[in-house]
């Protein structure tokens, strides 16, 4: 931690537009006194943009505008000049065809945001899956100061008694429908107990992962990441981290201070201790590029190998978010990671102390939802990262959500070269397929589906369910949702729509599979994997224009962050030419 404050006061950024009596300064203040505010507002107080995800087609974070006058209130309290500003708000449950298509794009849409208006800080207000990497990868590309609040998952959802975990549910609910253990009218009184608050999804899926790892790196104040959306305690954090963005400016405390290595490092192993969603390496890389920190795969397989996952919530365990909160939250967590010796510990915050500073005294009121690490849930909890001549550039599982069984695995490959071929076979009773196959999606990776979907967890023929199998090894270049489980393998780069060897695998061929050894390979000789590679020819969909053709045109693989190219890297936010 070797940060020291910038001199205050001093001129800031937004008196480049506000500051004067000359013209252009008057056009800029003249127009925003149109909405009431005072002269002196504009007198060289930090200005602090609130970058807003609210939508109403993002329900996950339809109640942020409650949120955002929270934080309007410390601003204004801390002597700030706060302005609300709407950004592109990419929903996980809706958004086509995927919401990981428009990371990047709402990642540009941010940085320019921020960049080409007079702002000299801001609060990133997120929660839906995409919308919390997109923001700080935007504002990492500036580096202007910068505060995550999250709006918080919503309350347990309960079915007939039984806790309903949000995505967990609908996968298990869906496959039991399917195997007729379910009735359809069942599925959809289970669809109303599902999502009963505000808030975005209760499991410890992509949402709330993503709200940890922006904790654990340092980016929002500590226990932001699991107080529940309808908690007070939620709207006091908002009104706390409008306060302390304030100071944040005046001390000049931005992203590269505090997301350095050692704090993705912190964040991979915090990943690995909450059984975190495998969506999170993904945009820990991107974020990485963002600010100009080197992480690899090879740091995710490295950094997780030595956590073992305590935190026992779904997908892989138990209880949900509102239980974790109760239980005293991701700072329990980061003090067991600190007394394990899995902590860089003077990782600055931007609470402007040491991240064992904020959580050195945190008190664990429940060691079922938090367990010791003498008593894990997974002793093995991070996110494996294997390769082999079927992926090259690497893949991912996540062993707490897979089965201990087909950890070490070889089986027939049942070929579908994209989803849709899947969704036209997979329910047919003629598809040669049992539980010792091996299933292989193609062409869902960043360039072809195009987006990466979540669509890895492939659900599994009826003829196998209705044997009571609930799991088969599954290999894709897609993602799966962090509220999913289940022996998949994800992320698989190169990626099929790019030439890698996912692309020539053929039904029939040996897939053999050891996450001990983190191999993934297919059953052939180098010449003949050669040979296949040599006739395959591209077979995907590309667009022609618009935005779907810059991404398909620029995205990098999924083993670096699946970022555009041309978006990699720290710009700053130089105040630029005046328009007028
Ligand atoms: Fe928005 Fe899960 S769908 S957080």
């Amino acid at each position: 931690m070797t940060f020291t404050p910038a001199k205050w006061p001093r001129r800031l950024r937004s008196q480049e537009w506000f500051g004067g009596t000359g013209r252009d300064q008057i056009y800029h203040r003249g127009w925003m006194k149109n909405q009431g505010f005072p002269h002196d507002m504009f007198d060289g107080r930090p200005v602090i943009g609130i970058l807003n995800t609210w939508s109403e087609l993002t329900p996950c974070n339809a109640h942020l505008r409650d949120l955002a006058e929270r934080v309007k209130h410390g601003v204004f309290e801390a002597g700030g000049f706060p302005v609300e500003v709407p950004v592109l708000s990419a929903a996980e449950s809706s958004f086509r065809p995927t919401a990981m298509m428009f990371r990047n794009l709402a990642a540009l849409a941010v940085e320019e945001t921020i960049r080409g208006q007079p702002m000299d800080g801001v609060v990133l207000l997120v929660g839906c899956d995409k919308t919390t990497p997109s923001l700080l990868m935007g504002a990492a590309s500036t580096d202007l100061p910068a505060i995550v609040v999250t709006g918080g998952p919503m309350l347990n959802g309960y079915f007939r008694g039984e806790r309903v975990g949000s995505g967990t549910h609908l996968w298990k609910f869906s496959e039991a429908v399917k195997a007729g253990e379910m009735s359809q009218e069942d599925f959809l009184e289970a669809e109303a107990s599902m999502s009963r608050s505000p808030g975005s999804c209760n499991t410890m899926g992509t949402a709330s992962t993503m709200a940890s790892m922006a904790e654990a790196l340092g980016m929002a104040l500590s226990g932001n990441a699991a107080i529940p959306a309808v908690d007070s305690r939620r709207r006091v954090m908002a009104q706390m981290s409008g306060r302390r963005i304030v100071d944040m400016v005046k001390d000049d405390l931005k992203p590269s201070d505090v997301m350095t290595k050692h704090a993705f490092e912190n964040a991979i192993r915090t990943n690995g201790a909450i059984g975190g969603s495998t969506n999170a390496v993904i945009h820990l890389l991107a974020i990485a590029g963002r600010v100009g920190v080197d992480l690899t795969l090879d740091d995710w397989d490295r950094c997780g190998r030595e956590v073992a996952t305590i935190v026992n919530l779904m997908p892989s365990g138990k209880y949900l978010m509102e239980e974790f909160f109760y239980a005293g939250g991701l700072p329990v967590v980061l003090k067991r990671l600190g007394e394990a010796g899995l902590l860089h510990k003077d990782a600055l915050t931007v609470s402007g102390t040491s991240i064992w500073d904020e959580v050195k005294g945190a008190v664990n009121t429940n060691e079922d939802v938090i367990r010791p690490v003498s008593n894990p849930l997974t002793a093995e909890g991070g996110i494996a990262v294997l390769k082999g001549n079927l992926a090259p550039k690497g893949a991912v599982i996540k062993p707490s959500a897979a089965s201990a069984h087909l950890l070490k695995h070889r089986g027939r490959a049942v070929v579908f070269e994209d989803i849709d071929d899947y969704k036209a076979k997979i329910n047919d009773e003629a598809l040669d397929i049992d539980e010792t196959c091996v299933m292989v999606l193609k062409n869902c990776g960043p360039k072809g589906y195009p987006g990466m979907a979540e669509v890895g967890n492939m659900g599994l023929p009826p003829k196998v369910l209705r044997k009571g199998i609930t799991d088969m090894v599954r290999i894709s270049d897609a993602r799966m949702s962090g509220t999913a489980y289940g022996t998949v393998i994800l992320h698989t780069a190169p990626e099929a729509a790019d030439g890698g060897p996912l692309a020539v695998v053929r039904d029939g061929d040996m897939i053999e599979l050891d996450v001990a050894a983190r191999s993934i390979r297919i059953d052939l000789s180098d010449e003949d994997l050669a040979a296949r590679l040599k006739d395959w020819k591209p077979n995907i969909e590309k667009a022609s224009s618009g935005y779907a053709w810059l991404h398909q045109t620029h995205t990098n693989g999924a083993d670096t962050g699946a970022d555009l190219d041309f978006l990699i890297g720290c710009r700053g936010a130089p105040v630029g030419k005046d328009s007028h």
